[in-house]
């Protein structure tokens, strides 16, 4: 991993005092409305600088200076007195780093780190100190300036992992984080919206706001992670010489801690073991139901907390290794317009390449016209991006800051940018007036059609239609069975090409009907729509004969989907008949009930990645077909339920959370050689 933070030096005293201010009014906004125009990586690496610069000069340093205050000096400080301090962290952003800090530690205690590290999710909310007197959660408190903090007790009672009592009449004090997980922030905006609030623009701050807020005529519901405990009232209620040992009497009060989150709490010998795990946690992250900004290494044994102690600002004893950011800020370039497969014009926004989340991002998502002109931005604006996983990088909002005046707006288009006819805006996404019978979504319609989960037609890469589009020799999908050799020779400039694509057409017309119904790229349908269609009405004449009411009754078909489907269906009619003509399977083979015994009887299996070898060119139904088919049962997910994962070419994130629950992982060979009864 590659440091996070982009490296700002600064080079004069005017530089310093800009920065300082910068930082200072970041954090104020930060705490105050919750919107700050710095992003964190951004924020970190100007205090990095600040602290670099008052390093090298001591007496240029100013009183109100962001170093060594919590929270940048800017968090709402209230008038409860913390028991003991809440400190903040250092950071670290390598692997590098984290073996500095390890020897630096062990330098300080004079011996080796005995009892291992614990590496925990850093948790990207609000710091919070509980109370529990006798059991009763008598008082919330913010972290405030680290010494005193805001009496939040409002919240009492709408905290998920907080209970109001605990499994046992104690007196503690239990510390950690107050967080809105990715559902309860879209639940907390929807309520937001139907009470005419602002929406919140991300989790972090609409936890702040929830927590600062005290008269909402509604409740928002957050989650609280515990990272630590101390003692109350002079009570001595923890026992264990671990933070493990701790956290776990904390779990058992009742109360939520890392264990029970997605990432759980692991103890590791060695800094590079937990070096390998925080790696394994950044690929996660994306999947993980709440954000994380880094991971929190903590030696795991007391004696060494006590023996290693706390400087000013933070403990020596953990630290917080960084991640790549999933947000940053760049510059907005272009809008482009393209025409989708059903003739949709959807807007992309072209961005200043920005690294995010270990990958570089060059475009985002601006969904529609509305979405562009609700966001205000404009050509030349400064952005913040954000990325998570697998979803499309979109647009968070624009820094309006940093407008210079040279912005431009944003043009929509007033011709169909493929065809250059009329555009139809009464939708909320635009589209080509010439809809589904125009030609202006045919090139993506088609290259939708040859996919691996529709008519896997592997060898007509995107070119090679482009070409047969231009020579006229393809006007729609059907014309793709009626090519000739010497058509797909001429295309391909290839004669074993073409004897190759021959054969693959020729088998893609055996296709069954769900796959060759998902090649029609019917408008609202995609490719388990398609495989419930198919099984519902087991012909393509059967569906064609069906109308709106009959197919608002195919499984998870939202009926205001229906009208759409019937139309669209209707107007690729003449299409539909070529291609029977064409002598394209147009049924759908009975679906294999589970059987009761076979070699998966009674495994839940998970399947992720591209097949290839003995299971190629099956798609996500057909192999869970085939699980069914041995006697297993097929999910989408994996859990701690699942038995199996088969592991494709570049499998991802699901591979990773098996190799963390312990799952048994399969290749496709071991997979192949299990059901090979099975394959034919
Ligand atoms: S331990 C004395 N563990 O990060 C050290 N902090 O920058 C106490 N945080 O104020 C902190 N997840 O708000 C710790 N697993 C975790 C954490 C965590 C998030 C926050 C916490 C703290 C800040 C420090």
């Amino acid at each position: 991993m590659t440091t996070a933070a982009p490296a700002v030096s600064l080079a004069d005293r005017t530089a310093y005092e800009a920065a300082v201010d910068t930082a200072l009014a970041a954090s104020t906004a930060y705490y105050g409305d919750g919107n700050s125009a710095l992003d964190d990586p951004s924020y970190d690496a100007l205090a990095r600088a600040i602290a670099e610069y008052e390093r090298a000069h001591p007496d240029h340093m100013r009183a109100d200076s962001p170093t060594g205050k919590v929270g940048g000096g800017a968090a709402p400080v209230g008038d409860v007195a913390h028991t003991v301090p809440m400190l903040s962290l250092d950071n670290v952003f390598s692997a590098e780093e984290l073996v500095k800090w390890g020897a630096s530690l062990s330098r300080r205690i004079g011996r080796l780190v005995e009892g291992g590290y614990v590496p925990e999710p850093k948790f990207d909310g609000m710091a919070v100190a509980a109370r529990y007197r006798t059991g009763r959660l008598d008082r919330v408190v913010g972290r405030g300036d680290g010494h005193y903090g805001e009496d939040l007790s409002h919240v009492i009672g709408s905290i998920v992992g907080l209970p109001e009592r605990l499994a046992v009449d104690a007196t503690v004090e239990i510390r950690g984080e107050v967080l809105l997980t990715r559902e309860q922030f879209e639940k907390a905006n929807e309520i937001r919206i139907a009470h005419k609030a602002k929406p919140f623009s991300n989790p972090r701050n609409g936890t702040a706001g929830t927590l600062r807020a005290k008269d909402r005529p509604y409740v928002i519901e957050t989650t609280f992670f515990a990272y630590g405990a101390v003692g109350l009232d002079g009570v001595d209620f923890l026992r264990g010489a671990t933070h493990e040992a701790v956290m776990a009497q904390v779990e058992a009060l009742g109360v939520q801690t890392a264990a029970s989150s997605a990432v759980g709490l692991r103890v590791y010998a060695t800094l590079q073991e937990v070096q390998a795990w925080i790696e394994e946690i950044q690929r996660l992250r994306a999947d993980l139901p709440f954000g994380i900004d880094g991971v929190v290494v903590k030696a795991n044994d007391f004696s060494v907390q006590n023996a290693a102690g706390f400087g000013t600002r933070h403990p020596h004893w953990a630290t917080a290794y960084k991640l790549p950011p999933m947000q940053g800020q760049t510059r907005l370039l272009a809008v482009e317009w393209n025409v989708g497969k059903t003739g949709k014009i959807a807007p992309r926004a072209v961005l200043e390449p920005v690294e995010l989340d270990g990958s570089t991002v060059r475009y985002a998502t601006l969904n529609n016209p509305r979405f562009i002109r609700e966001l205000g931005v404009q050509i030349g604006d400064t952005v913040v991006v954000s990325k998570a996983g697998d979803v499309i990088p979109r647009i968070e909002s624009v820094v309006v800051d940093k407008r210079t005046g040279e912005e431009t707006a944003v043009v929509f288009p007033e011709a169909c940018p493929q065809c250059g006819g009329a555009v139809d805006t009464s939708g909320e996404r635009w589209e080509c007036a010439e809809g589904v019978n125009g030609n202006c979504g045919l090139l993506p319609a088609l290259k939708y059609a040859v996919g691996r989960d529709q008519l896997d037609i592997e060898g007509l890469g995107g070119t090679y239609l482009e070409t047969l589009v231009a020579s006229g020799a393809v006007g729609d999908v059907a014309d793709l069975f009626t090519l000739t050799h010497q058509q797909l020779a001429e295309a391909t400039n290839s004669t074993r090409r073409a004897d190759t694509l021959v054969q693959q057409i020729e088998q893609a017309k055996q296709k069954p009907l769900n796959r060759v119904f998902c090649a029609l790229g019917i408008r609202c349908t995609g490719r388990t729509l398609s495989k419930e269609i198919a099984r519902h009405f087991s012909t393509m004449d059967a569906i064609r004969a069906a109308d709106v009411e009959a197919l608002a009754t195919v499984n998870k078909l939202a009926p205001a989907n229906a009208p759409k489907v019937a139309a669209h269906l209707a107007a690729l009619g003449p299409v539909i008949d070529k291609l029977a003509q064409a002598g394209v399977n147009m049924t759908e083979p009975e679906e294999p009930a589970k059987a009761t015994s076979g070699p998966l009887t009674d495994a839940f299996v998970v399947v992720t990645g591209g097949m290839t070898g003995a299971l190629a060119g099956r798609n996500r139904n057909e192999m869970n077909d085939l699980i069914k088919a041995a006697g297993g049962e097929p999910s989408a997910s994996v859990s701690k339920k699942t038995t199996y994962l088969v592991a494709g070419e570049n499998a991802g994130s699901k591979l990773a959370k098996a190799q963390q629950l312990g799952t048994k992982v399969l290749t496709e060979e071991e997979f192949a050689a299990m059901v090979a009864d099975y394959l034919s």
